[in-house]
């Protein structure tokens, strides 16, 4: 392996998975001298770090405090919203929070979900046949897979949907692949913004007892005499807009661009619908929308025989690890029939993904209107544009259209 891994070249860009493979067979806990980090690519080893928090730390947020600004400055701002907890704290701090937040965003009160879902579907596949109709322009990111998680999650936490337009904004100026069409200044605008109305609107959910949102759950929720304080309740919130609207988009996206270029797979899906939670599942592993995160390591320790030492920064390669051919059998190959389900693309051990039934959730509900209109289109790749970071995969934008006769 040479010693300089191109992870902001455009051709690891284009495509990371020789790259990975590269690592993985020849130098898995690779020392990426000119950015100071590891990189680890095995599932096995990957694994085996998520499971020990004790020694890898997620104290640095989710971009190990690495992620660029647009003006080339390293700086750990998770995007323009400053620290999140849960996913920027380590036991014993994790474990309160993420007991009492479970507490509020239960699997019942997400599989309630569901009808809500469906509805805000059907209604942005209304508006997209409206846009159809009168020739306007339209985007896959845009027009669907960006305001269905945007929409749900609002929907859960009491935010009047009449606000859609403000709501947009937040999530399109916070998401990390849209930085670029906005200025450092329109990024803070958001920020501040989103932090004022999240704070109004529990500051209003506190007043109203009656209600039954998430973030009213929140509000009750109680441990041992203990609740969220009012700044972990606000951080939480933010943390879901961020962990959950860009993340779902990606999946929808992604999944959206796999099946037009693999017609036969698509045509198993509307051949049998009951396995579009397959397809979703085996779209995780094979390209995850989130590539890799960080953690810190809190003491020396030799791993695979290097020398990792405290405080040395470490970049987990979750995509990597779910294309690891000791774990997966033709790992290369999409397979909806995979009977190894298991990945790594929703994270393990105590920070396992939150939102993990939400985000499958609303892509089975996505591609349940997809697959009928996918034969209809064509996606325009060369105005196109791919997330510029090397953590997260999809698309930021993606014109389309759609020929439905
Ligand atoms: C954590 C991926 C959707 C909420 C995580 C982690 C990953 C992940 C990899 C682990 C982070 C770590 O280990 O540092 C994804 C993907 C999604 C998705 C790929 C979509 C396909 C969602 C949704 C929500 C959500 C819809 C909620 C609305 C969270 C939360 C955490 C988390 C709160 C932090 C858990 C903790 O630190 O204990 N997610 N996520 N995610 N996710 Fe998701």
């Amino acid at each position: 392996m040479s010693n300089e891994f191109p992870f902001l070249s455009a051709e690891y860009a284009a495509r990371p998975q020789p790259f990975w493979k590269n690592l993985r067979e020849t130098d898995p806990v690779y020392y990426a001298q000119e950015y100071g980090f590891w990189v680890i690519s095995k599932h096995e080893d990957i694994l085996e770090m998520l499971k020990d928090p004790y020694t890898y730390s997620s104290a640095a947020g989710p971009g190990g405090g690495l992620v660029a600004g647009e003006d080339g400055e390293q700086r750990d701002d998770n995007g323009g919203m400053g620290f999140l907890p849960l996913i920027q704290h380590d036991p014993p701090e994790h474990t309160r929070i993420r007991s009492l937040f479970a507490k509020a965003f239960t699997p019942k009160r997400i599989a309630e979900m569901e009808p809500a879902v469906v509805e805000i579907a059907t209604n942005l596949m209304d508006e997209l046949h409206q846009k159809i109709r009168n020739g306007e322009a339209l985007d896959l990111v845009d027009d669907f897979a960006s305001p269905l998680p945007v929409y749900v999650i609002a929907q859960m936490m009491g935010i009047p949907l009449e606000e859609r337009h403000r709501l947009r904004m937040w999530s399109d100026s916070l998401a990390i692949g849209a930085g670029e069409g906005y200025s450092i200044q329109q990024q803070l605008g958001s920020r501040k913004e989103m932090t004022e109305g999240l704070s109004e609107i529990i500051s209003a959910a506190r007043h109203n007892p009656q209600a039954n949102t998430l973030i009213s759950a929140m509000l009750d929720a109680s441990e041992e005499g203990e609740n969220l304080r009012t700044e972990e309740i606000l951080g939480l919130s933010k943390l879901l807009w961020l962990a959950g609207n860009e993340t779902t988009t990606n999946l929808i996206s992604n999944g959206v661009v796999f099946l037009l270029n693999h017609p036969d797979v698509l045509a198993d899906l509307r051949n049998d619908r009951t396995l579009i939670s397959d397809f979703v599942e085996e779209m995780l592993r094979y390209d995850g929308p989130v590539m890799g995160l960080f953690r810190i390591a809190t003491r020396n320790v030799e791993f695979r025989g290097k020398n990792i030492s405290k405080g040395d920064t470490l970049w987990l390669l979750f995509s990597s690890g779910n294309l690891d051919a000791d774990t997966y059998e033709a790992p290369e190959t999409f397979d909806l029939h995979r009977r190894n389900k298991d990945h790594l693309a929703l994270g393990k051990g105590i920070h396992f993904c939150m939102g993990s039934a939400l985000a499958r959730l609303e892509a089975k509900v996505a591609f349940e209107w997809l697959i009928d209109l996918l034969p209809h289109m064509k996606l325009d790749f060369e105005n196109g544009k791919r997330i510029p970071v090397p953590i997260l995969s999809g698309w930021v934008k993606l014109p389309m259209s759609v020929d439905v006769g």
